[in-house]
């Protein structure tokens, strides 16, 4: 029997994150080949922020990425190449290419930024944006689907893109009603960021992840949102099931976890 993580990527022997049981042998381990923390550590490195500003000039500059990206640069200016930073742009570049997703959701698209990390490195992966287009978010221009589609074809996404428009919390026990066998590679977590509306969420999207798929959750170290770091550690770090990483201390901090079983 392949492992979830086996069947999304079934042309290499061992994909994924995901050691699989594909020579026909007993799995005495959960089918993870590298933990959390070692891929965390390997996303530190300068090669992904280089990416991510690539990106960046990439997509249409927004106050937002701006900033972002005149903080990585003089961050590796002041402080050299070992300065250490990541965030959910940096962390889902890595993971792409680790992961080579065939399906991707992510809750929370805003003007697609996110998205786009993923579609760069998987140009064939069948996209599930969920959104409900809050006006004026976080202060800039929120433009919706047809925004975030110019986006997408800026940089070469080809697979299919689906949007489920509305509430999260009504969207995704309706989507999930309707395709209950579906499974994700790669899910995030980065729209409603109230601590009941996050959790619930997560709780939402967790059972569809495929073994040896990843999880990521934004802004656990924002000081407007202190309470996501405890929802993120009580729903997924401190849960078996998974084999987490966390980075904070600079920027609004970034999450992600390996399911293992
Ligand atoms: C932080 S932004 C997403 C940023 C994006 N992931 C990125 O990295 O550029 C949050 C987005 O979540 C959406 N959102 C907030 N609450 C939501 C909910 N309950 N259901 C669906 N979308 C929601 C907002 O409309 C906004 O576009």
């Amino acid at each position: 029997m392949q492992s979830d993580a086996a069947k999304a990527n079934p042309s290499t022997a061992f994909p994924g994150t995901g050691a699989g049981d594909g020579a026909g042998g007993p799995s005495w381990y959960p089918p993870l080949l590298i933990s959390a923390d070692d891929l965390g550590a390997r996303f530190l490195e300068p090669a992904l922020r280089d990416e991510a500003l690539a990106l960046m000039e990439r997509i249409t500059p927004d106050p937002y990425t701006d900033y972002v990206s005149a903080f990585m640069r003089e961050g590796a200016r002041r402080f050299g190449p070992g300065w250490r930073y990541a965030d959910i742009i940096t962390v889902l570049l890595g993971l792409s290419d680790v992961l080579k997703p065939r399906s991707y959701l992510e809750i929370g698209v805003r003007r697609g930024r996110s998205l786009c990390a993923v579609a760069s490195r998987a140009p064939s992966c069948h996209l599930f944006g969920f959104d409900m287009w809050q006006a004026g978010y976080a202060g800039i221009e929120n433009p919706g689907p047809d925004f975030v589609r110019g986006e997408l074809e800026r940089v070469g996404h080809q697979g299919p893109l689906t949007f489920v428009n509305g509430d999260s919390h009504k969207t995704l026990p309706e989507f999930f009603a309707r395709n209950p066998e579906q499974r994700f590679d790669l899910i995030t977590v980065d729209g409603d960021h109230s601590a009941e509306g996050a959790r619930q969420d997560l709780l939402d999207v967790l059972p569809y992840l495929a073994v040896g798929g990843a999880v990521v959750f934004d802004d656990i170290d924002h000081p407007t949102h202190p309470e996501l770091l405890d929802v993120w550690n009580r729903t997924v770090a401190d849960n078996p099931c998974f084999s987490s990483w966390s980075f904070r201390g600079l920027g609004y901090g970034v999450s992600f976890a390996l399911r293992r079983f």
